[in-house]
């Protein structure tokens, strides 16, 4: 009950014997069966709910075996760029262990819910002039300097941590689902379940997916011009028989609100871009998918604002409400 991933899975874990376990409880995510996407898609479509996790996305897998790492390490302050969900679960996880958090974010570009969690953790913000690809090539040169500890996914300790939903996914499916797929931005993630399935000896097939437009895409989140682990997602693709796919923002909206209005799974827009694919993945009839839905939709609210219709305002009189409810 509540037991974070490093208690779950220490022994797999590169982390020094007795160093301390940063946690906040993540992972343990559901694992939830999508029967009317399914039933859409021809396939067997099942959802890794990764908004569930403390801060909302899988980065907190990731971010509680690196911030753990640094306190071992005895640092004082840790450093990323982020498209907003690293930043939140950086500032968290640096709150927690009693660290310093800088997040560098893209100004204007990043969702205001992840904005906000950032700033109630007590971290320093601050909005770069610039892509989220500029305020990386900042991260890493600050942390080659050696003041800050960079924990975006360069840092082998984030895979290290991600890679444990590879391990959740073969524990509750009794082995590994026969496709997976998820949103590619910098490759992070697709590495990091590549590893976890070699490690188990027992891969599926790869599909990660990219917005068409990647350096503009409504998709904050995977608003990424230069993917830092391309060479990685080429070869997960490869030795996996995967593809990598891409999706314009209008499919990716498109499925989005399906997981919500069909499934009652709320999740932000770049969560949605590999559900988008599956479209023309050309998969063959009852095929067993994994979706990784990565971070949750009350982060974006701004996203809805842009396609729900507003809400209707009434006399509270049973009379008007039932007139307007038709
Ligand atoms: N989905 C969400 C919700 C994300 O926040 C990200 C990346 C991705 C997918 C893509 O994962 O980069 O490992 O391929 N967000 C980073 C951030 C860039 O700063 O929060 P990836």
């Amino acid at each position: 009950m509540g037991v974070g991933l490093i208690e779950r899975y220490r022994e797999r874990l590169p982390l020094a014997p007795g160093a301390p376990a940063v946690s906040l409880g993540e992972g343990s995510t559901p694992l939830l069966h999508a029967p009317r996407l399914s039933a859409a898609l021809g396939v067997e479509l099942w959802l890794k709910w990764e908004g569930a996790n403390p801060t909302g996305s899988f980065k907190d897998r990731g971010m509680c075996v690196a911030v753990s790492q640094a306190l071992a390490e005895g640092a004082n302050a840790v450093i990323c760029a982020s498209t907003g969900n690293t930043a939140a679960s950086a500032s968290a996880y640096a709150a927690r262990a009693g660290l310093k958090a800088i997040v560098l974010e893209p100004a204007g570009a990043v969702a205001l819910g992840k904005l906000a969690q950032a700033r109630a953790a007590g971290a320093t913000v601050l909005e770069v002039r610039g892509s989220f690809d500029e305020a990386l090539a900042a991260a890493r040169e600050l942390a080659r300097r050696g003041t800050h500890v960079l924990v975006n996914s360069v840092n082998p300790f984030r895979i290290e941590g991600q890679k444990t939903a590879a391990f959740e996914l073969v524990e509750e499916l009794g082995g590994p689902p026969e496709v997976l797929a998820l949103p590619y931005g910098g490759g992070g993630n697709t590495t990091a379940y590549f590893q976890g399935f070699s490690e188990l000896g027992t891969v599926p097939r790869f599909l990660p997916c990219q917005a068409a437009e990647r350096a503009t895409t409504r998709a904050s989140a995977i608003r990424i011009s230069e993917p830092v682990h391309a060479r990685e997602v080429a070869e997960a693709v490869a030795g996996s028989g995967g593809e990598v796919l891409t999706v314009t923002d209008a499919q990716i909206v498109a499925a989005w609100q399906a997981l919500a209005h069909e499934e009652g799974v709320f999740c932000e827009p770049a969560s949605a871009a590999p559900v988008a694919a599956l479209h023309h993945a050309g998969l063959a009839p009852g095929t067993q998918v994994v979706c990784v839905l990565t971070g949750h939709g009350l982060k974006d609210a701004e996203a809805v604002d842009r396609t729900a219709p507003p809400p209707v305002t009434v006399d509270a009189d049973p009379d008007a409400i039932a007139a307007a409810a038709q």
